[in-house]
């Protein structure tokens, strides 16, 4: 017999079934939700004995800051209040609790202090919250204790608590830019769902190329911050691949002429190389070697093979990322003592202009070839394309000079670079003959850019 799952369940596993979201790197988030709470404890009348139980249901909103967001092992810490009615014995009671989380994928840990008041026949406390949580996109579940302290009537002693709670939220991101990894965007994003995709990080040797650092006159903080960083281009540089893969079905897909398949496909051999170089470097700063494990290449599968959708994935993503990528590499190898790293940024640095010319062959052929819905897409996308980016903070403990020499952006100089490329785009773009009719009311978006989600 088919049985129907409640509507409440049913919505609350349809949310749990997204993916988790992308945010920035050093990203803001606020995530305002609301809650449903069961708890149970001994029951506070000794000669009844038995369990006492009691649901409710409130809000509640933490603001998190996420570390290292555009990898697998992103990590969070913030803070949490929440707040919430209960019905305890058919006697309403407040709960109350306010405290910090801190997370690692996507499970965390809530540690703070809450407050229950008089009601059903259990006193007024305040105790210890320790709540062990397991996040799923917007879904999340803790199984949790509430260990009492101090209490408003002594004369019936509170117990612990059991409290299991379920939330939903909807994660709002303040700050952080997706187009940034560590200050030197990598080129063209592998997107789906409007994440950020990479890989799963591996340990091994698979992907080293010719390229030896010199190592030995930094201090450990440097290197590993250097190390932290080069992984993290890896990891793009290893999801352009997979974009580039996805460009070329696209391109297929729609009959696009042999030269854009042809450069299309030799992007994503130039990929591959930008992330050997990249892998090896982040070994050879960290003393061990990194490699790309296991991706979701749902992206590939779940591409939208329309011209609207190709030629405003051109705009945004070749156009703009992939200008800021080289702009940012060929500034770095300028400034690189490094002989070894600058021969890296500067071949990364040409590739990536290669790339941007196609994704601008790309963006023209579509707009040339389509109707009226191509040049809406783009425009669209044009007036929400972020004019500026946040600052990102530099590694802790790194000095400025240091990690400039080394061949890595400042966060200013990032900042003012894709302030300039997004600038060139916007007033590019608009130039071409089916775009002219769409340019009044326009101008780059000036608001603080947030994550694609
Ligand atoms: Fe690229
Ligand atoms: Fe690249």
């Amino acid at each position: 017999m088919n049985r129907a799952l409640p509507p409440g369940l049913s919505l609350t596993l349809a949310l749990a079934a997204f993916p988790s979201l992308a945010r920035a790197d050093g990203g803001l988030v606020a995530n305002p939700g609301l809650i449903g709470l069961f708890f149970a404890r001994p029951s506070s009348d000794p000669h009844v004995g038995g369990v006492d139980l009691a649901a409710g249901a409130g809000v509640e909103f933490s603001l998190v800051r996420y570390e290292r967001a555009l990898r697998n092992d992103a990590f969070l810490y913030g803070g949490v209040a929440q707040v919430a009615g209960v019905s305890r014995n058919h006697a309403a009671t407040f709960y109350g609790m306010l405290g910090g989380e801190v997370a690692y994928g996507g499970l965390g840990v809530e540690l703070g202090s809450n407050v229950w008041t008089a009601g059903g026949g259990g006193p007024t406390s305040v105790g210890l919250h320790v709540a062990p949580y397991l996040s799923l996109g917007f879904a999340y579940v803790s199984a949790g204790l509430h260990l009492p302290f101090a209490q408003g009537d002594a004369s019936t002693p509170d117990l612990p608590h059991f409290v299991l709670t379920t939330g939903l939220k909807v994660p709002l991101t303040l700050t952080g830019s997706p187009l940034s990894f560590g200050g030197l965007p990598s080129g063209r994003p592998l997107v789906h769902d409007g994440r950020l995709i990479v890989a799963d990080t591996a340990t091994n040797d698979l992907w080293t190329d010719d390229v030896s650092p010199e190592v030995n006159p930094l201090d450990d903080v440097t290197r590993r911050a250097l190390a932290a960083q080069w992984l993290d281009d890896g990891l793009a540089e290893h999801a352009s691949i997979a974009a580039f893969t996805r460009v070329a079905a696209q391109l297929l897909a729609v009959g696009a002429p042999p030269e854009l398949l042809e450069d299309a496909h030799r992007a994503a051999l130039d990929e591959v190389r930008h992330a050997r170089l990249c892998f090896t470097l982040a070994g050879m700063y960290g003393g061990a070697w990194k490699a790309p494990g296991a991706i979701d290449v749902g992206a590939i599968r779940d591409a939208r093979c329309d011209l609207a959708s190709i030629a405003r994935e051109a705009l945004v993503e070749g156009c703009l990322g992939e200008g800021t990528a080289a702009a940012l590499a060929a500034s770095a190898s300028e400034r690189c003592d490094d002989p070894e790293v600058r021969r890296c940024l500067a071949g990364i640095a040409d590739d990536e202009a290669r790339h941007e010319a196609l994704a601008w062959r790309i963006l023209t052929w579509c707009l040339d070839r389509g109707g009226d819905d191509v040049g809406d897409a783009v425009a669209q996308a044009l007036r929400a394309m972020p004019a500026t980016v946040p600052l990102f903070d530099l590694p802790r403990g790194v000095d400025r000079a240091v990690w400039s020499a080394s061949g890595r952006a400042l966060p200013e100089e990032a900042a003012a670079t894709h302030a300039t490329v997004a600038a060139g785009v916007a007033s590019r773009a608009w130039q071409h003959p089916k775009m002219a009719a769409r340019v009044s009311a326009v101008s780059p978006r000036r608001a603080a850019p947030r994550s694609r989600r």
